[in-house]
């Protein structure tokens, strides 16, 4: 497992509802460090929202630009310690995930079992364009978890909060 103060970025990955973003931001006040939402850039560079890039663009053009904001993200030099929560699709997609382990740094899965991921995300209330019904959200899920599973390090989340969770990235990370 890569140390992260060696690097000072972090990415955190995982599906849908997994906490990336919450627990990201938890993780980032904990270190003083910044935090990143990939989703933000993707929205920013395209100035439009996820949910009309994937409604008037396609999910391939969402999927270009994701790659896009991570290049951009990891050329960035001399940017101070930040933690980086990626869309839920972004690392099971090959060419990410190959960014990532040639950038070296810290990648964490935040694991959790699919049922929870979607009570998570239908509280949340937020619109997610590949969130349907269960059946489709548990099939992706499944295609997906192999990918997540390259992730150097994986953190069940399970029944935990996003304060404890983000304590256990830090400690895993070598931060505390
Ligand atoms: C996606 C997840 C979303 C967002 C986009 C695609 C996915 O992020 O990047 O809607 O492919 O699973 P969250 O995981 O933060 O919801």
């Amino acid at each position: 497992m890569p140390q992260a103060d060696s690097h000072k970025v972090v990415f955190l990955v995982g599906f849908m509802g997994a906490g990336k973003t919450s627990v990201g931001r938890s993780l980032s006040r904990r270190l003083g460090w910044d935090f990143e939402d990939l989703d933000d850039r993707i929205q920013a560079r395209a100035r439009r929202p996820i949910t009309e890039i994937f409604r008037d663009l396609g999910e391939s053009e969402f999927r270009r630009l994701e790659n896009a904001a991570l290049r951009e993200l990891l050329s960035e030099p001399g940017v101070g310690p930040r933690i980086v929560a990626l869309g839920g699709g972004a690392f099971a997609q090959p060419e990410n995930a190959a960014l990532l382990e040639r950038a070296g740094a810290p990648v964490i899965f935040l694991d959790g079992p699919a049922e929870e991921l979607f009570r998570r995300c239908q509280q949340e209330q937020r619109e997610r364009p590949l969130l349907r019904d269960a059946k489709q959200f548990h099939q992706l899920y499944e295609q997906r978890r192999a990918s997540y599973l390259k992730a150097a390090c994986r953190i069940d989340t399970a029944g935990k909060d996003v304060d404890g969770v983000a304590a256990e990235v830090a400690c895993r990370i070598g931060l505390e």
